[in-house]
């Protein structure tokens, strides 16, 4: 059984990942709009991920006998400058998701709640993984500038992201 602090908690981990989903279809309409196909596709697929990653501690929750309490989610942005300001709040949104990771941790060491602690480290390798990518195509797309040739070429790659 978990711990009502940890319930609450968790739940509000549920949002935040639900709320990741939005913000990378949100990102990934605006690449529809842009025409850039590739770029669309990874968004969507890191959007099924977040959505993965909710699932998660929805499954857990009821697995220690808690229970998942959804509320609403927050509206992301729609509109960005390019590409590169995409990835990049894409970078600072998962190093704020890497903090809340961390908090979650350090709240289960409080309560020695140990299986919640061994739940977690999935996420924080989880995270060191969705940080590194985010970063390498911010750094990419800051070598590519305006070459629009480059940017076309990336698309292709990134169109190529198989769903996990
Ligand atoms: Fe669920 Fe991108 O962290």
């Amino acid at each position: 059984m978990v711990s009502k602090k940890i319930e609450d908690a968790f739940n509000k981990q549920i949002n935040e990942e639900l709320f990741s989903a939005y913000l990378y279809l949100s990102m990934s309409a605006q690449f529809e709009a842009m025409n850039l196909g590739g770029f669309a596709r990874w968004m969507q697929v890191q959007a099924r991920e977040e959505t993965e990653h909710a699932m998660k501690f929805f499954k857990y929750l009821y697995d220690r006998g808690g229970q998942v309490k959804l509320a609403a989610i927050e509206g992301p942005q729609t509109e960005w400058k390019d590409a590169l300001e995409m990835f990049e709040d894409a970078y600072k949104h998962e190093q704020k998701i890497t903090g809340l990771i961390h908090g979650l941790a350090d709240l289960a060491e409080k309560e020695k709640d140990r299986a919640s602690l061994l739940f977690l480290q999935w996420f924080i390798d989880e995270q060191v993984e969705e940080e590194k990518h985010a970063d390498e195509i911010v750094q990419t797309l800051k070598q590519i500038g305006k070459a629009s040739h480059a940017l076309y070429m990336l698309d292709k790659h990134l169109g190529e992201r198989k769903a996990d």
